[in-house]
């Protein structure tokens, strides 16, 4: 156990689902937060609000800090930017600040949704650009961080899978509903390739990374890459569904209605700094996702 104080935001989410045991496990004391405090283990903190950033900080004393919370739900940001500002810009600035006052660490988690998607794919050092709300508001978070926060981490990840049926917010989970719901049929978009990451994977991976004091920006993503459809084509088969479903590859103006954020035609990154520092731990897509798939096929067998 090593004896040092963490605290988490936004520890009631997909990532925070992963990451809490593994802090939990290592840490003497840690103290995780959200502003939805559904389950006994969670405390409240809403990071728009700076009084209770400042109390939290000052009486709990964090040596790091998980900066988790955001509003991470691109239709939402783009129908409320000033929320997504809010949140995911003044929230981890709330947050940052407090941090380097105390001169504590901070640890960001940051998106492969900052970069335009026009090249294929994009290691530590290219030149983010945004496209979407989501995009700016988390790339002005990392702008914030690294001016301002002497001993920060940042951690972007790429298309996230975790916290199952009743945590995931993104594609995974929109695949199985539909697969639930007896749905014989599923439209899948071809036109997007992407970088998965396993939260579990992304969370052990960040505290390889902090333990061996190697301060900075990193890309964080499984290995290999895929499209959206080799996604849904892996999950049906780990599921062992394939025979019962279809599925059918269609561009992404067959959901601009429902999905009418930007979305960056390619959000593939590769682990550039992780790799320089011997310290790429994260595992192949598809062998996270088959491991993920597991919760997904206990829950489809309790169901039956
Ligand atoms: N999910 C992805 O695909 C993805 C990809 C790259 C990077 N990230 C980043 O990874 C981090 C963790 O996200 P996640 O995937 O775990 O998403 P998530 O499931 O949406 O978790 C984020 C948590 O933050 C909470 N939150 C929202 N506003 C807050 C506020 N004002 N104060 C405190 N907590 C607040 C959310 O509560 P509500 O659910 O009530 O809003 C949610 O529990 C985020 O910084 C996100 O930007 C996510």
């Amino acid at each position: 156990m090593i004896d040092k104080r963490i605290l988490i935001t936004g520890c009631g989410g997909m990532l925070g689902d992963a990451l809490f045991p593994v802090i939990k496990s290592n840490f003497a004391h840690v103290v995780a937060t959200d502003i939805d405090v559904s389950t006994n283990w969670l405390e409240k903190l809403d990071v728009r609000d700076t009084t209770q950033c400042q109390k939290i900080m000052s009486s709990f004393s964090p040596d790091i800090v998980f900066h988790l919370a955001a509003l991470t739900d691109l239709e939402s940001c783009e129908k409320k930017p000033q929320e997504a500002y809010n949140t995911n810009t003044l929230g981890t600035k709330n947050m940052a600040m407090f941090t380097e006052k105390s001169k504590s660490t901070f640890i960001y988690i940051s998106t492969a949704g900052i970069f335009d998607g026009q090249k294929e794919f994009y290691n530590d050092f290219d030149k983010p650009n945004p496209i979407n709300i989501y995009g700016k508001s988390k790339y002005n978070g990392e702008i914030f961080v690294q001016k301002n926060v002497s001993k920060h981490y940042i951690f972007r990840a790429g298309w996230m899978m975790g916290g199952g049926p009743q945590k995931d917010k993104k594609f995974i989970n929109k695949i199985y509903k539909q697969i639930k719901r007896g749905q014989k049929e599923i439209f899948i978009v071809d036109d997007k390739i992407g970088s998965p990451t396993y939260t579990v994977d992304f969370s052990k991976s960040m505290l390889n990374v902090i333990k061996s004091g190697h301060f900075g920006l990193y890309n964080q993503v499984c290995k290999g890459n895929c499209s959206r459809f080799d996604v849904a084509n892996a999950f049906v088969k780990f599921l062992n569904v394939q025979d019962e479903i279809k599925l059918i590859k269609v561009n992404s103006d067959y959901f601009k209605k429902e999905y009418f954020s930007p979305r960056p035609n390619s959000e593939r990154l590769i682990n550039l700094k992780l790799r320089q520092i011997k310290k790429d731990i994260m595992r192949d897509w598809q062998d996270c996702l088959e491991e993920y798939s597991d919760v997904y096929k206990k829950d489809l067998n309790e169901k039956i």
